[in-house]
C-alpha cells in the first residue's frame, strides 16, 4: 500500500491505496464520486475524463498514486453553489446528450478545450474530442453546445478556469 493525499473536487483526502489502482476507481470506489464513468476501462472512450492538475485526462489511465500531491476535478465538483457552469447548461440547452453516458467526459473535455482557445471552431473542438466517443447523439450537438458556450466568453472564461 501506498499513502496517497490528493485534493479532489475542493476536498482533502489522505488514503492507502495499492500502487495498481486506477484513479477512475479509486474516485468512482473509494470517494463514491460516480459521476465519473467507466466505459471502456482501456482508454479508447474518453468517458472517464478528469482534470487533473489543469489537463484532462483519462482516468483509467492514470494510477492514484500519480496524483498523489495533486488536484483533480471531476464533473461533479463543476457546478458552484448548485449552478451549472455555462458549458453545463449549453449541454443541456443544446441537446448535447441522450443517454448521458459519454457527457462527463465530453463536458470535462470541452472545458480543457475552451480554457486553451475559448473561440474554437467546429473543426476544432471535433478534433479536440475525438478521444472523446458518443454512441447517442452523432456529435452534432456536442459540437452546437461547445460552440454555444464560447458564445458566451467572459463567463465561460471565468468558469473554466474556476
Ligand atoms: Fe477511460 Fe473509456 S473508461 S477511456
Ligand atoms: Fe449516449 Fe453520448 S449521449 S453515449
Amino acid at each position: 500500500m501506498t499513502r496517497i493525499k490528493v485534493n479532489v473536487d475542493g476536498m482533502t483526502y489522505e488514503d492507502d491505496v495499492e500502487p495498481r489502482l486506477l484513479l477512475a476507481h479509486y474516485l468512482r470506489d473509494r470517494l463514491g464520486l460516480t459521476g465519473t464513468p467507466i466505459g471502456c476501462d482501456t482508454s479508447n472512450c474518453g468517458a472517464c475524463t478528469v482534470d487533473l492538475d489543469g489537463m484532462s485526462v483519462k482516468s483509467c489511465s492514470v494510477l492514484t498514486v500519480q496524483a498523489d500531491g495533486g488536484e483533480v476535478t471531476t464533473v461533479e465538483g463543476l457546478a458552484v453553489g448548485g449552478e451549472w457552469t455555462a458549458l453545463q447548461r449549453a449541454f443541456h440547452e443544446r441537446h448535447g446528450l441522450q443517454c448521458g453516458y459519454c457527457t462527463p467526459g465530453m463536458i470535462m473535455a470541452a472545458r480543457d478545450l475552451l480554457r486553451e482557445n475559448p473561440h474554437p471552431t467546429s473543426d476544432e473542438i471535433r478534433q479536440a474530442l475525438e478521444g472523446n466517443l458518443c454512441r447517442c447523439t452523432g456529435y452534432q450537438n456536442i459540437v452546437r453546445a461547445v460552440l454555444a458556450a464560447s458564445a458566451q466568453d467572459q463567463q465561460v472564461g471565468e468558469e473554466v478556469t474556476a
